[in-house]
């Protein structure tokens, strides 16, 4: 299949290497930085030298003609690149978050509907070993009720980090901490809680960074079937990343995700566990990649793949991209009114009302 990448930014590797262990064919590459590409993609340079490099997304999708196009863009700039790329045919794999806006995302769902084309958000966490075998273990409803859950993110983005590019922290463009860094976990409450929540109520602060927005923000949820969750998202978590925590407590069973970034198994207890199972859940779901960004692309790319193939939808598409993004705007639209946020959601994309 051929597959085009839009963006050589820090992320553009682990697409680069996703596309070349599902065996697709690089048939461009598009960034209005030239530089950028021997900058990020120097590892893969033997197989990138002959690929047609574009300084025009438009110019890449006329020319190169990819079945499959990826959008490694700054935020901001992911809605509208989809479109461009569903209106020429292409399937798309977009970087999270799937837009900054629910219109946005919406307007994604309707394009790709219209052309049958298939569109996955790189919410990659989603495959991360532990978070598989709690999905699994929340399927298997070994949780009895489920009543409580907490994310944390207490992470470190120093000023290094904001002023690497102009995008970063600004409200049109990134978001803060809890767009940028802590969708992922978001979207991972959103998988085991099975949906959206009735009302969530939140804070947020810019309390060290020199950034448009937020480095940290709380929030407290209220779900229709009772549980509440909090979430607790930070880049100033001094001096460097500490935790990225997942918990759920039910009547029959607790689980806890940790490490850095969520790929550890710290907690694992139920009614109705086999003897040695915490330590052996432990020992085999517990991975330490090399950055936070985990393994997880090359999976949702396999993934994706299939779902082109078997013309389903993937497991991580628009809907869920939407979710998540709901999720984010509804505590921005508290924290900015002072006001808890109600929300409505329905099986396609998460409303606030
Ligand atoms: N899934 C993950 O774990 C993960 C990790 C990191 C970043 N991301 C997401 O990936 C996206 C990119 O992040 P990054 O860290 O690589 O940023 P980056 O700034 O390093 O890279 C973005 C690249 O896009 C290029 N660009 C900007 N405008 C363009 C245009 N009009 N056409 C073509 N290229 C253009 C820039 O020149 C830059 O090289 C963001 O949306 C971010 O949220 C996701």
């Amino acid at each position: 299949m051929r597959y085009c990448l839009i963006g050589c930014g820090r992320v553009a590797p682990e697409h680069i290497r996703a596309a070349q262990h599902n065996g697709l064919e690089l048939a461009g590459l598009c960034d209005v930085d030239p530089g950028r590409r021997a900058e990020n993609l120097s590892f893969a340079a033997d197989v990138l030298r002959d690929v047609p490099f574009f300084t025009d997304h438009r110019a890449m999708l006329r020319e190169a003609k990819p079945a499959l196009t990826a959008i490694a863009t700054p935020s901001g700039l992911h809605a509208a690149m989809a479109l461009d790329c569903i209106e020429a045919g292409s399937h798309v794999i977009i970087e999270k978050p799937i837009a900054m806006h629910l219109a946005d995302a919406e307007q994604i769902q309707q394009a790709a509907q219209r052309q049958g084309v298939v569109v996955g958000n790189n919410l990659q966490n989603r495959f991360n070993p532990a978070v598989c075998a709690l999905r699994k273990a929340v399927e298997e409803g070994r949780f009895g009720r489920i009543l409580s859950a907490t994310f944390q993110l207490r992470w470190w983005r120093g000023a290094e980090y904001y002023s690497q590019a102009a995008w970063r922290g600004t409200r049109a463009l990134d978001g803060g901490a809890m767009m940028n860094q802590s969708i992922h976990g978001i979207d991972l409450l959103n998988w085991m809680l099975g949906s959206c929540p009735e009302t969530i109520t939140a804070l947020k602060s810019t309390l060290l960074h020199t950034i448009e927005c937020e480095d940290i923000g709380v929030a407290a949820l209220r779900y229709r079937h009772g549980a509440l969750a909090t979430l607790e998202c930070m880049t100033v978590a001094y001096p460097a990343a500490q935790e990225e925590t997942l918990q759920i407590n039910g009547t029959k069973g607790c689980a806890r995700l940790g490490g850095t970034a969520g790929h550890t198994v710290e907690l694992w207890r139920f009614d109705d566990a086999a003897p040695g199972e915490e330590a052996e859940m432990r020992r085999r779901y517990s991975v330490n990649p090399a950055s936070v960004y985990g393994h997880g692309h090359s999976l949702l790319y396999a993934d994706v793949c299939d779902a082109i193939a078997q013309r389903r939808p993937p497991l991580v598409g628009v809907t869920e991209g939407a979710n998540a993004l709901s999720i984010i705007l509804a505590a921005y639209r508290s924290a900015e009114s002072g006001r808890p946020v109600r929300f409505h959601s329905d099986e396609t994309i998460g409303k606030i009302l």
